[in-house]
């Protein structure tokens, strides 16, 4: 059985679908992951954003799995073998990502790999345009929203945890942009599928979300 869960920046997917994966035993399947493993891969090549046909070629010489770390919620990024799930949340590679998110050849391309984890069972993916694009026929999809004030509030929260010194505004700026980028791009853009499931997330706890989704897939053969 497959479960898609699509949605914005900041709207909680990638919290909310490892607990749900957790709770029915899925695997969870984070491919904002991937496509910010293959961008800071281009980064450090020194590779510009502008040579789509030296990022297509360094693409397909590339490995990138996402590996459960046992006893932890966590999954493991490794790229070409090594373990960059800190690297990639870098500012920097979140703000660069945007650059092959709208290649077409480049999105090809994960969909294929996206397409390979589908194959293993049980899974939870999350990202933009996994119901619409990745699995079409996915068994369960769903589209979690939230306002951009509240989803810019979260941003700017887990950034202030890391350390990193960057003020409110800037914040509400850089996800208005992420938005307009991610619904704009002519190759698999973030929409809701018209079979899925509508969730706002703005005002309700992470635990709530989840236990609605799981109330969607009661009905199903999952539990
Ligand atoms: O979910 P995230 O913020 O980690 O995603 C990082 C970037 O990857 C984001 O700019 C949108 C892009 N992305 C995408 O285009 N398609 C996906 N299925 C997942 C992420």
């Amino acid at each position: 059985m497959i479960v898609t869960i699509d949605g914005p920046a900041g709207a909680g997917k990638s919290t909310i679908a490892k607990l749900l994966a957790e709770k029915i035993g899925f695997l969870y399947v984070d491919t904002g992951a991937m496509y910010r493993a293959l961008t800071l891969k281009i980064i450090r090549y020194g590779i510009a954003f502008s040579d789509t046909q030296a990022i297509v070629s360094l693409a397909k010489k590339t490995v990138i799995q996402l590996q459960k770390n046992d006893g932890t919620q966590q999954t493991k990024v490794m790229l070409d073998g090594n373990d960059v799930s800190e690297d990639i949340r870098h500012p920097e590679i979140t703000n660069a990502v945007f650059n092959i998110a709208g290649m077409p050849e480049i999105r090809r391309i994960m969909v294929q790999w996206q397409r390979g984890y589908g194959k293993a069972g049980n899974i939870v993916m999350e990202g933009r345009d996994i119901g619409t694009v990745v699995f079409p026929h996915a068994e369960k999809k769903f589209y979690l929203d939230a306002t951009p004030p509240v989803r810019a509030q979260r941003r700017f929260r887990e950034l202030e945890e890391k350390g990193v010194g960057i003020g409110l505004d800037e914040v509400v700026r850089q996800i208005k942009d992420r938005d307009y980028k991610d619904m704009t791009r002519t190759c698999g853009p973030l929409k809701k599928a018209d079979d899925a499931v509508y969730i706002d997330s703005t005002r309700r706890q992470i635990s709530e979300v989840v236990d609605t989704l799981l109330t969607y897939l009661d009905n199903e053969k999952v539990i």
